[in-house]
């Protein structure tokens, strides 16, 4: 996949060109772009499906070059475009960033360079976050980079002044969950390990801001007791997404939709751990020519 800047824009205005009527093509029924840095985004797009199931999904998981969460700014910036690029190159009518670590670091420079809307993670989890707050301490978990560039703080703090938000890095979640150890005591020591902070500073809510991070939901509830509410930015984002393409008249009608999965590196793999994540639709995976 070839990146340079300018590049999407002159791609992102011919997927555009395509809702003025050069393709016979309803701009409607074209289909919504999802990419991640791998199999993690399977869980909003779970979300989006239940939300709007009449539509089409493109769904690119970057496999061989996950984690970002460990990467600079600058490198999750060139592979966030580099997704970008091969899903508007699919003529798609929108695209979700449903990686939390694209969303935060990169979002800004993937709106800057297309033309289609494009509707990250951080956002609809912060109001989600907001809103089912009542002390206004919350606890945000996250990937490195994302809790580095103070994405969910900043947002966060804008929606309600005067929140006080306490963040915390999680880096083993991610294998743990990918490994499929959801439930035993290795992930509860390791969550345990995690939430203590966040524990002792009294919050009453808890951001998952790593799309691994609703598969240890249970986990997390049952080391923070019932008095945490835990919110994921899976469903809210959804909304957003079901919102955006009624105001533009987007949303397509008819038969039920359908998905379509491409990776980086893996195809195998990304179905086997793809279903925990999304179900048995995940049938098979494409991997791209590069
Ligand atoms: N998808 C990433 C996120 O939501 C987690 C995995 C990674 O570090 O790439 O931040």
């Amino acid at each position: 996949m070839a990146s340079p800047t300018r590049t999407h824009s002159k791609i992102g205005k011919r997927a555009l060109a395509s809702g003025n009527g050069k393709v016979s093509i309803r701009p409607g029924d074209r289909p919504i772009g999802v990419f991640d840095s791998g199999i993690g985004g399977l869980t909003v797009l779970r979300a989006l499906v239940e939300v709007l199931p009449n539509e089409d999904f493109i769904y690119l998981g970057d496999t061989a070059r996950l984690p970002y969460g460990t990467k600079t700014s600058e490198v999750i910036i060139r592979y966030s475009r580099e997704n970008t690029e091969f899903l508007l190159a699919k003529g798609i009518k929108m695209l979700v960033v449903a990686c939390n670590t694209s969303s935060a670091v990169a979002l800004d420079a993937i709106a800057r360079d297309t033309m289609i809307p494009v509707i990250g993670v951080i956002e609809p989890g912060a109001r989600a976050a907001v809103k089912a707050s009542r002390s206004g301490k919350i606890g945000v978990i996250a990937t490195e980079a994302t809790v580095a560039s103070g994405a969910y703080t900043r947002t966060i703090q804008n929606l309600r002044p005067g929140a006080e938000i306490y963040t915390r890095a999680c880096p083993l979640l991610v294998p743990l969950v990918e490994e499929g150890w959801t439930d035993n005591d290795i992930a509860e020591r390791t969550v345990s390990h995690y939430l203590e902070s966040l524990k002792q500073s009294g919050i009453d809510t808890l951001l998952l801001g790593c799309t691994h991070y609703p598969l240890l939901t249970r986990m997390f509830q049952q080391v923070l007791g019932r008095g945490v509410r835990v919110v994921d930015s899976a469903t809210a984002t959804a909304d957003a997404v079901r919102r955006r393409l009624d105001e533009l008249k987007l949303a397509r009608r008819g038969a039920r939709g359908k998905q379509s999965f491409f990776v980086t590196e893996s195809p195998e793999r990304f179905v086997r751990v793809g279903r925990r994540f999304f179900g048995p639709q995940v049938e098979s995976a494409v991997r791209l020519e590069r």
